[in-house]
């Protein structure tokens, strides 16, 4: 190592947290340990005793990951979705023909991820199922031992995550590979385990997220689930036009006054205590994810529902004033009215995510109607919607309390 001139070196579970100061990386395999002193370091594998491991350099430029003006990552990231969502769907199409080859070859289809990158694997399985008639079973990756059994040599397993080293993703993919399943990766990170440990992986290309929450990145998975399903319905050019003309909405749904109207909506809710939200189908999916973003960073407990399972229970929670957001969609517009007008018989304050203002709306968020691509456009205002009750909290919407961006840990 000596003769590379090194004179610091940072240990991290995430490349983000020092790209600032190199963009010279060594990636660690299981059972590394560093030995850091002085005079270097010298790594040591539990197994095969003293290893060399090769010196990589990070592609991402030191320009990607500063604030560039911007108050806070998050904020900034989330503008850049009209750009990321163009560059996720760029892809090489032979390697995309070729996962789309295995799908069709596969007998039992897995997506599996955690958290936020677990939401884009549900929304995917909509999807798959909506576009392409094909099923998936979607499992949370740290759920994802409960279903080994079930792996042959034909299952095809994909593995989501944005960083390629959250410890359960990685758990998955190696009981996927004891039993000779395929691997198929959806990752941000260039060089990082699962690109290393799957048979073939798409890469988001969103460029570093440094915000610990998921922003670009999840709209980036959820376009590449999207592209993937039209390619498997035999429609690869019909999904890539429509995700391209997303551009412009998206640039939209981030403008100035759109920031502004979700303010007052945020000073609106930032003294309650809780905020559900409610979808049916995709919109479910979008809900989960929507409720996430709200409560890791802004700590007000908020919780999704499918439309449909609110009389079987979360009625009970809605008093007078409770805040309720509806993500409608042309395709399950009547249905899910239908339920926000049960909660709104109780006193509940609705606030509509829609292509139509609806007369039971006590707040609106206007969103454009894109069919199977709703899910990345209701999302983006949700984000706002967090990121602005953060602020007005007071609180640091790039480091929420004991969370970590990547979770090396089981
Ligand atoms: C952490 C992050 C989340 C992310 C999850 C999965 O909990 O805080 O934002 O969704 O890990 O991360 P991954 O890198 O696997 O997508």
């Amino acid at each position: 190592m000596s003769e590379l001139l090194i004179t610091e070196y940072f240990l991290s579970s995430d490349i983000s947290s020092f790209l600032e100061w190199t963009k010279k990386v060594i990636y660690l395999y299981d059972y590394d340990i560093v030995i850091a002193d002085k005079s270097g370091i010298r790594i040591y594998n539990l197994i095969e005793g003293e290893v060399s491991r090769p010196v990589d350099t990070v592609e991402w430029d030191a320009e990607q990951i500063k604030k560039g003006g911007f108050e806070h990552y998050m904020l900034k990231e989330i503008l850049e979705q009209s750009e990321t969502i163009q560059r996720a769907i760029q892809q090489d199409e032979s390697v995309v023909n070729r996962i789309v080859d295995e799908i069709r070859r596969a007998y039992g289809i897995f997506f599996v991820g955690c958290g936020s990158s677990y939401h884009a694997c549900l929304t995917g399985s909509y999807l798959f199922s909506k576009i392409a008639k094909t099923h998936v079973n979607v499992v949370l990756a740290s759920e994802f031992e409960n279903y080994e059994h079930f792996l042959t040599d034909r299952t095809l397993v994909f593995a989501v995550s944005q960083s390629g080293e959250t410890a359960d993703v990685l758990e998955a993919v190696r009981a996927a590979k004891r039993h000779g399943s395929k691997v198929i990766g959806i990752v941000n990170r260039m060089g990082s385990s699962l690109t290393r440990e799957s048979d073939e992986f798409l890469l988001m290309n969103a460029g570093p997220e440094i915000c610990v929450l998921s922003t670009k990145t999840y709209t980036s998975q959820v376009a590449l689930m999207t592209m993937l399903a039209y390619a498997l319905a035999g429609k690869y050019e019909e999904g890539i036009k429509k995700l391209k003309g997303l551009y412009m909405d998206i640039y939209n749904l981030t403008s100035r006054s759109m920031r502004e109207h979700l303010k007052k909506l945020a000073e609106m809710l930032v003294d309650k205590e809780h905020i559900y939200l409610i979808g049916r189908g995709l919109q479910y999916a979008t809900a989960l994810e929507a409720a996430l973003k709200i409560k890791e960073v802004s700590y007000i407990h908020a919780e999704a529902f499918a439309g449909g399972e609110l009389k079987h229970g979360p009625l009970a929670l809605i008093e007078d004033g409770t805040p309720v957001i509806v993500f409608v969609a042309k395709d399950n517009e009547k249905k899910i009215l239908s339920n926000a007008n049960e909660v709104k018989a109780r006193g509940g304050f609705v606030i509509g995510v829609s292509a139509e203002r609806h007369e039971i709306f006590d707040y609106w968020i206007k969103v454009p109607e894109c069919g199977d691509l709703n899910p990345i456009v209701q999302i983006i205002p949700m984000q706002i919607l967090a990121y602005k009750l953060a602020v007005l909290k007071g609180l640091d919407p790039d480091k929420p309390r004991n969370l970590a961006k990547s979770v090396t840990v089981i």
